[in-house]
């Protein structure tokens, strides 16, 4: 893509899918695994990583919303769909675009735990760790992203570049 800095290329994407699939293989045997997508982002992430998981597993989305058309955490998050499936006694793994703040995810792993499952974690493919204000434990992280807003394989900024193939940086405006 013109003017975007690509900072995850396709081959390193299927490596981390590859790798994140195997760990979930083999920690989630003989467990009662529901992947969790958060809307949008996550779409593209789970798509790949969930035929990476050599597993019987279900699929749900969730959907909350922070940060409206802007680059910076508005700090509130609201729920605009919640799970259609009971997760009562199951093992979920909520998969994640980006943990930024980790607001939304604290937010989220607070929802799920209410609804009592026998586990819950977190994947996700980015932890920009470099705007936490949450203390959350990231079980799966796919790769480590330093400061700057992230586009691409279901990232978005005002909705636009979700469907591009790989993951860039957008420059400063
Ligand atoms: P948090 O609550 O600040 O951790 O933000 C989580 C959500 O904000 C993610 O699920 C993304 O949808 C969005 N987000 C955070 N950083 C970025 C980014 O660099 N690019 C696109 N979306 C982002
Ligand atoms: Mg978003």
């Amino acid at each position: 893509m013109q003017d975007l800095d690509c900072i995850l290329h396709k081959e390193e994407i299927d490596r981390i899918t590859s790798s994140l699939g195997n760990q979930i293989t083999r920690d989630y045997r003989n467990k009662d695994l529901v992947l969790v997508g958060v809307l949008k982002g996550a779409f593209v992430f789970l798509s790949d990583l969930a035929r990476k998981i050599d597993l019987p597993l279900v699929i749900d989305f969730i959907q909350v919303g922070s940060y409206g058309n802007d680059t910076v955490s508005s700090g509130m998050v609201c729920l605009k769909k919640n799970l259609d499936m009971d997760v009562c006694n199951k093992d979920v793994l909520i998969v994640e675009d980006i943990v930024d703040t980790g607001i939304t995810t604290g937010y989220l792993l607070e929802h799920v735990f209410s609804l009592n499952p026998r586990s819950v974690d977190i994947c996700t493919l980015i932890d920009k760790q470099i705007n936490r204000k949450r203390d959350i434990r990231i079980a799966y992280a796919g790769s480590v992203a330093e400061d700057g807003f992230l586009v691409g394989y279901g990232l978005d900024h005002a909705e636009q570049y979700r469907h591009l193939p790989e993951i860039y940086r957008l420059p400063k405006s």
